[in-house]
C-alpha cells in the first residue's frame, strides 16, 4: 500500500479532489494531512473523511528547519509527499527527508508565473494561454523538474473569477492523474 502526505494551507478542493479519486484504489491511501493554518477548510475535509490531521504552528519555532524537524517526528511514514495549496516554500530539512517524493501543483504554465498568485499574474499580463503544472519540489521557488502541465486558454474579457473556477477544475483532474501516473512508472 502506497502512502501519500498531503500538505495544504486552505480551502482544500485540490485535496478533496485527490482524496475523492484516491477512494476508487485500494493500492494508496493518504496517511495524514498536514497544515499550517489552523483555521484552514481543508482540515475540517480531512476530518470528514477520517484521514488524520497534523497542524503545525511554524511561528512556535525559531526558524524554518527547527519547525521542519518537528514536523518530521509526527509525520508518519510516506512514498510522497503531495503539496496541493501549500503556502509556504518547503526548506531543505523536509527536501532531505524525501529526496525526490515531493510534488507540488502550481496553478500557471511554469515557468511562467511562479509564487502564491499564479492565475492572477497570467490573467493580469494578458497571456492567452495559461494552465495548471505539477513539478517536483526543489529549493527553488516553483522552479522543480516539471512532470505535467495542461493548458487553459483565456478567453477574451474573461473575468479572474472565472478562469480562477476553470483552472481550478483543470487541477481537480490533473494532480489525481498525475499520481496515478507517478504510481504506473513505478516513480514512488
Ligand atoms: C490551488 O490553485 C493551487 O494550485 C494553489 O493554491 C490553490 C489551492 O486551492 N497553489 C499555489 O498557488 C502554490 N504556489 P485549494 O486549497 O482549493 O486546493
Amino acid at each position: 500500500m502506497k502512502k501519500l502526505i498531503v500538505f495544504a494551507s486552505g480551502t482544500g478542493s485540490n485535496f478533496q479532489a485527490l482524496a475523492d479519486h484516491l477512494r476508487t484504489r485500494s493500492d494508496v491511501a493518504i496517511g495524514a494531512l498536514v497544515c499550517d493554518k489552523p483555521q484552514a477548510a481543508v482540515i475540517g475535509r480531512a476530518q470528514a473523511l477520517g484521514i488524520p490531521v497534523i497542524t503545525i504552528d511554524y511561528r512556535a519555532y525559531a526558524s524554518k528547519a527547527a519547525a521542519e524537524q518537528a514536523l518530521l517526528a509526527r509525520l508518519p511514514a510516506a512514498d510522497l509527499v503531495v503539496l496541493a495549496g501549500f503556502m509556504r516554500i518547503v526548506g531543505p530539512t523536509l527536501l532531505a527527508a524525501f529526496p525526490d517524493r515531493i510534488i507540488n501543483l502550481h496553478p500557471a504554465l511554469l515557468p511562467s508565473f511562479p509564487g502564491r498568485t499564479g492565475i492572477e499574474d497570467a490573467w493580469r499580463y494578458g497571456v492567452k494561454v495559461t494552465g495548471v503544472t505539477v513539478h517536483y519540489v526543489d529549493a527553488g521557488i516553483d522552479s522543480g523538474r516539471i512532470i505535467a502541465q495542461a493548458p487553459v486558454a483565456i478567453a477574451v474579457g474573461e473575468s479572474l473569477a472565472h478562469l480562477e473556477a476553470r483552472i481550478h477544475a483543470v487541477e481537480h483532474d490533473l494532480l489525481p492523474r498525475t499520481v496515478d501516473q507517478l504510481i504506473l512508472k513505478g516513480a514512488i
